[in-house]
């Protein structure tokens, strides 16, 4: 039993997608935040640079004592490697693997669209996940890189018309491609949920990587024995930081109601 935090990083908002399931999952477990809402969106830098941001927004979360980080953001899931991951002191889980396995396994036509960030969209990670899980699955993909200020904005509304307007243009492409599953691979992306859906209709599954995240997350601490004992009334509250002033705290309440509660700070990493 392990009474440390669960450290969380993101861009912005996004990784509340992946909070909003682990509290559901595992709801025993006190979760530190960090969004870095002075540099987001994170999707349209070069490599070098998102491996300076994952080095510090991870650093950011150690010295919070967290027992394991999580990157609640698919462009650094899709950009950090194996060296990275060693020289963490802890745990570390993404948000590539379990997403794309569950994908691979709800398509009944073979065919997955993904949708995510340039950075991720490029760096082709999730199509390589889905081939590891099964190669006879076909993947295409779209980068849509301004669902991203849309959500960290606010516009988030099921019926938003300027969402919506984006949404028709970016998957007409997946349309015609005529898949039936659909990674959103990037986490602010299952906030757009209501949206993406009424574009694609309900021919298409729409997978959420909060979802496989927080069931590898779970996996994680049971077989390495961190898990949090049930604590009760005692459950310590949530920590947010943020490096930047956004409507962070409105858009935060809308998205994930009673489920956020916690101080919301802001820092500099
Ligand atoms: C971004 O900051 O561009 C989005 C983060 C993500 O890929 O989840």
């Amino acid at each position: 039993m392990d009474t440390r935090p669960i450290g969380v990083f993101d861009s912005g908002l996004g990784g509340l997608t992946v909070v909003k399931q682990l509290k559901a999952l595992l709801p025993s477990e006190q979760i530190v935040y960090f969004g870095d809402t002075a540099r987001v969106p994170y999707g349209t830098r070069s490599r070098s640079t998102l491996m300076t941001y994952a080095g510090q927004d991870s650093g950011f979360l150690l010295r919070q004592g967290v027992k394991l980080i999580v990157a609640a953001c698919g462009t650094i899931s899709s950009t950090v490697d194996d060296s990275f991951i060693r020289a963490l002191p802890v745990p570390y889980c993404g948000v590539i693997e379990h997403t794309a396995a569950a994908a691979a396994a709800a398509t009944r036509v073979g065919k997955v669209g993904i949708i995510g960030t340039t950075a991720t969209v490029n760096s082709g990670s999730f199509a390589r996940a889905i081939h590891r899980c099964d190669p006879k699955v076909t993947a295409v993909a779209r980068a849509c890189p301004l669902f991203v200020p849309l959500v960290e904005n606010g516009y988030i509304r099921p019926n938003d018309p300027v969402t919506t307007l984006v949404a028709q243009d970016y998957l007409s492409f997946i349309r015609e491609k005529r898949v039936d599953t659909l990674i959103l691979g990037c986490t602010h992306f299952p906030i757009l949920a209501p949206v993406i859906s009424r574009v694609l209709g309900d021919g298409v599954t729409l997978i959420d990587p909060g979802v496989y995240t927080a069931r590898q997350v779970a996996q994680i601490l049971n077989e390495q024995h961190l898990a949090a004992p049930y604590r009760g009334d005692g459950q310590p509250a949530d920590a947010y930081y943020i490096t930047d002033q956004s409507d962070f705290q409105s858009v935060a309440s809308i998205f994930m109601g009673d489920a956020f509660c916690g101080q919301v700070q802001t820092v500099d990493v």
